[in-house]
């Protein structure tokens, strides 16, 4: 009996250790597996359907989901439902109208410019059903940047929504000559080489099109093309294949998102968060998602109390603009249980998870272009990824040490970089494989080449430069810390310092300008700054300049302060002194030069004296 005993509580205190052991020093252990399994189990459903006879698509998805749930209501906004019956009949009569009265074919690129509404989605899902790959515009963006994208995808029309149109102005008749077909979703335009889709529709099917159009030949062949902010000049392609839109899909379901969920989209729809993973997520799941035209913190938890909204996504704007709200005895009625998004800061989130209940967010970190994902499925304060010995194996990623000084990679005597340490910031890298392949910028090799690093490690090998600081702690958890180089974020939107400084450069009184993003106490991203030298003989001109960038620049881009310099300074390799510049940021306690502040109720430049800027550092002042 003795022995027994013996065995029994040696056997218990084995059972006992490893479970302590398991959650003192591994206790994220089940959680992670789980998330991990769940993600390996959706690739390898992908890698099982592309072997079957058609390949998986988010549309196949889409028109699957169509006749097992049609009376289900698709997509929600201003009150008015779409069942997914709805949209796949709208989607399939505006294709019929482009098969038969277009010249597009299937491989075609089409440039889409619209808002948040339901008809982008008909309109897209039309276009993908005929075989066209399409072109997200950013609908803040005029003239020339518009011209640009809609020329660097190849598109072959362009098709624009009923409230858009005056963008049509000044650069119609540049797509005439270009043989570029231009749509508008209206029933009627004042130009007749303008052609319309509305009136068409009635007049044919709503029977399917063929699936042969829409059939991928490869899960790598590009479907979409989604607009980022590139380091020089106007905004870069990036090239989305089906592969990605299918990974994006799963987003939702993998954070635990059902069928049963209704999700709310305030982000614009030309971004991937929101078409990519909100609207991909949607179908995936089946469920219901909410678009918001045009995201309102005053009419957010009306919303999700109107429509029983379970799931959100954000940027952490967003979060931040729903703590300033006044509080209400409202705040925690309503059903949302989940939220979705980057950019997040910790104060923000802990507010927000006090102040709204118990709402559990997952942060995740991706480009639209890039080849790695970092979720952070645990939901811990303040961080993007979680990573563990599975996820690095899956998703090989290193962060290399950085020199701010130089602004490069820290290298060895070998030429090869180092790794980061724990907790050490460095520069995110993400390593090009057949299972991470990166797909680059549509018709622009040289920038696709200039995104990735090569002999990062060992000669040959190569790598995605994120251009994006983090660290890593010891538990795995990784953080943001900060974006390098030539884009910065502001309001949810990246801006390329080197085409505002462009635009900036056709006043006539400036002579250099330097344009970069500084820190402003409770302000996610940065905010615009432009360092400038006046032309001799000439005066700083602030309604001149306000003039010139409210009608050239989108909100995002505009500068919000001017600093005027004798001269601008050069780094030993003539590149601009940025360093300087952002730290000093627009402290008025040390910068002896003049400063100046955008303001939209003067519609001027005006001087930052001491009460604008303790009101811009104290929050009081809406930037
Ligand atoms: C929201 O849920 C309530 C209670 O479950 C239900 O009565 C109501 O009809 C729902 N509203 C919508 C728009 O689905
Ligand atoms: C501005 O500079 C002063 C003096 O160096 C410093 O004490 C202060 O914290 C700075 N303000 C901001 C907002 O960075």
């Amino acid at each position: 009996m003795l022995p027994f005993l013996g065995l029994l509580s040696a056997l218990l205190a084995g059972v006992f250790s490893v479970y302590f052991l398991q959650k003192f020093c591994f206790p994220y252990f089940w959680r992670d597996l789980t998330f991990l399994l769940k993600a390996i189990k959706y690739g390898a459903r992908l890698e099982l359907l592309k072997h079957s006879s058609t390949m998986p698509t988010v549309m196949g998805r889409f028109v699957q989901q169509a006749q097992r749930i049609p009376n289900k209501p698709f997509v929600i906004c201003e009150g008015r439902a779409l069942t997914y019956r709805e949209v796949d009949e709208r989607s399939n009569r505006l294709a019929h109208v482009l098969l038969g009265r277009s010249s597009l074919e299937k491989g075609d690129c089409v440039a889409l410019l619209m808002s948040n509404e339901p008809d982008f989605v008909c309109v897209w899902f039309a276009l993908v059903k005929i075989g066209c790959s399409v072109a997200f515009l950013n609908t803040n963006i005029r003239s020339k940047s518009l011209l640009h994208c809609i020329h660097c995808c190849g598109a072959k029309a362009l098709i624009v929504g009923s409230d858009l149109v005056e963008c049509l102005d000044g650069i119609f008749s540049n797509l005439q000559e270009q043989n570029i077909q231009v749509w508008t979703v209206t029933d009627h335009s004042e130009n007749t080489l303008v052609h319309t889709l509305l009136d068409k529709i009635d007049v044919v099917s709503h029977h399917h099109v063929p699936a042969k159009l829409r059939a991928a030949k490869s899960l790598k062949s590009p479907i979409l093309y989604i607009f980022t902010s590139g380091t020089t000049g106007f905004p870069k392609a990036a090239v989305i294949t089906h592969l990605q839109c299918l990974k994006a899909a799963g987003g939702f379901w993998l954070f635990g998102a059902t069928k049963d969920d209704v999700i709310y989209i305030p982000l614009p729809l030309y971004h991937s968060a929101a078409s990519l993973i909100g609207i991909g997520g949607t179908i995936e799941l089946g469920a219901t998602c909410v678009l918001k035209k045009k995201f309102s913190s005053s009419q957010f938890w009306n919303d999700c109390r109107k429509y029983n909204v379970t799931v959100f996504q954000y940027i952490g704007e967003l979060c931040r603009y729903l703590c300033n709200q006044p509080k209400t005895e409202a705040d925690k009625v309503h059903k949302v249980r989940m939220a979705v998004g980057n950019g997040l800061q910790q104060d923000v989130w802990r507010e927000f998870q006090r102040r709204f209940g118990n709402i559990r967010i997952y942060e995740f970190y991706g480009s639209t272009e890039g080849n790695l994902c970092l979720m952070n499925h645990i939901g811990k304060i303040g961080t993007v990824g979680r990573s563990n010995f599975i996820y690095k194996f899956l998703f090989k990623y290193d962060l290399v040490k950085y020199d701010m000084e130089k602004e490069e990679p820290v290298k060895d005597q070998r030429g090869f970089c180092q790794r980061a340490g724990t907790g050490e910031t460095g520069l995110l890298l993400s390593k090009v494989s057949s299972l991470t392949p990166f797909f680059g910028y549509k018709g622009s090799k040289q920038q696709t080449e200039k995104k990735l690093m090569k002999s990062v490690f060992v000669k040959g090998d190569t790598y995605v430069n994120t251009g994006d600081l983090m660290a890593e702690d010891r538990e795995g958890f990784i953080c943001f810390r900060d974006r390098l180089g030539d884009t910065f974020r502001w309001k949810g939107e990246n801006v390329a310092t080197m085409e505002v400084a462009e635009i900036l450069g056709q006043v006539d009184f400036i002579q250099d300008v330097n344009v970069y993003g500084v820190k402003i106490p409770g302000h996610e991203g940065r905010g615009g700054m432009a360092a400038m030298t006046v032309r001799p003989g000439h005066r700083f001109d602030g309604k001149k300049l306000f003039e010139h960038v409210m009608s050239e620049l989108p909100p995002y881009g505009r500068p919000i302060f001017i600093r005027l310099q004798e001269m601008i300074e050069l780094t030993s390799t003539f590149k601009q002194q940025k360093i300087q510049l952002v730290q000093s940021g627009f402290n008025l306690s040390t910068i002896s030069e003049p400063l100046y502040l955008l303001d939209l109720e003067q519609k001027n430049y005006i001087p930052l004296t001491d009460a604008f800027y303790q009101s811009i550092i104290t929050g009081r002042r809406k930037l």
